[in-house]
């Protein structure tokens, strides 16, 4: 990937001024702004049609420049070590001399961080003096944009730019573990949560709680706005149809995640796929039995999330 000095000057020129950028990451496109300042996290709620209430994760250049807002613990450093930068997300507890605006955690002491790898991103949080909060760069329950493209389409002209650094890698958001008591998984996501177990030596697991207090973490959310069912052997003849394996015939109405039932490309392509999906206008998506093992467990999840009313 080739990074055009330009689009970092430019990045700098309207972060500097409390605005709101898009940023491309590993995991999904980010609607970035400076964590320090009240007045550009207010920004990103207002922009993104987001509740208060809902915290925004903060992404650091790394642990060094972490360390002045945040305590970190072993299991921190462990998992720091081994996936960093990457798409895993930690809460951690703030110092009481932190800098973060009160907004980006809704006044709790603590913190989501996150160190994204996407080389742009990377060298833009290298060069700026403050951290980025930056939620999914889409309208609050809709779908995650995984292109520059998809960013425009979601904010139009009140965004004022977006980086392009193609299409993210991942395309699913990143694993949460909260690490402020005994660690425990609050989202699925880019990293699978038995490596994450090795790693710190417990054996994580990860329950779906519908009351959670946490929008992104409960019902109704990555939702494309169109009714799904899962675990379609035979699809109806109008709905979209999700698959992860190769079919003899074809149909217009095919969706292929994948041809030969790669989870991780299956992931890499689901949002593109269901904003395709959407913008066609089906009034269903039916979705082939996606086995339940490593993507495919963030992918289920996130369909299971879709569907529900
Ligand atoms: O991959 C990602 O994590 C992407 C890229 C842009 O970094 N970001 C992302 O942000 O998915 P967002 O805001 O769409 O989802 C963040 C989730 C939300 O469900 C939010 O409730 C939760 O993280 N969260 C943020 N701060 C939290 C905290 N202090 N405690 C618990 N959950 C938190
Ligand atoms: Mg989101």
């Amino acid at each position: 990937m080739k990074i055009r000095n330009s689009s970092i000057k430019k990045s700098i020129h309207f972060l500097k001024k409390n605005e709101c950028i898009g940023i491309p990451t590993e995991t999904v496109y980010g609607l970035a702004a400076n964590a320090y300042s009240n007045k550009a996290v207010l920004n990103v709620f207002k922009l993104k049609k987001r509740p208060k209430n809902n915290p925004l994760i903060v992404h650091y250049h790394d642990i060094k420049r972490l360390q002045k807002d945040c305590y970190t613990n072993n299991s921190f450093l462990k998992l720091y070590k081994k996936f960093c930068p990457g798409p895993l997300t930690f809460i951690l507890k703030l110092k009481k001399e932190n800098s973060i605006s009160r907004y980006v955690t809704n006044n709790s002491n603590n913190l989501a961080v996150r160190f994204p790898k996407h080389p742009i991103t990377r060298l833009l949080l290298k060069k700026l003096n403050f951290p980025l909060a930056a939620p999914s760069a889409n309208k609050s329950t809709s779908i995650s944009p995984v292109t520059r493209k998809d960013v425009i389409e979601e904010f139009g002209t009140k965004i004022k730019y977006v980086i392009n650094g193609g299409r993210s890698k991942v395309g699913l958001e990143s694993t949460i573990i909260d690490l402020t008591n005994k660690p425990k998984i609050l989202r699925l996501g880019g990293i699978e949560i038995e490596k994450i177990s090795d790693t710190i030596k417990l054996n994580l697991i990860y329950r779906r709680n519908k009351r959670n207090k946490y929008p992104g973490q409960s019902k109704l959310h990555y939702s494309p706005g169109i009714p799904i069912r899962m675990n379609i052997k035979q699809p109806k003849k109008n709905s979209a149809y999700l698959l992860i394996n190769k079919r003899k015939k074809n149909n217009k109405n095919f969706f292929y995640l994948s041809k030969n039932r790669n989870l991780k490309e299956a992931g890499k392509n689901l949002y593109k796929i269901l904003r395709n999906i959407k913008k066609k206008r089906y009034k269903l998506i039916e979705v082939e039995k996606i086995p339940n093992i490593s993507f495919g467990k963030v992918i289920n999840d996130r369909l299971l999330r879709a569907s529900t009313k």
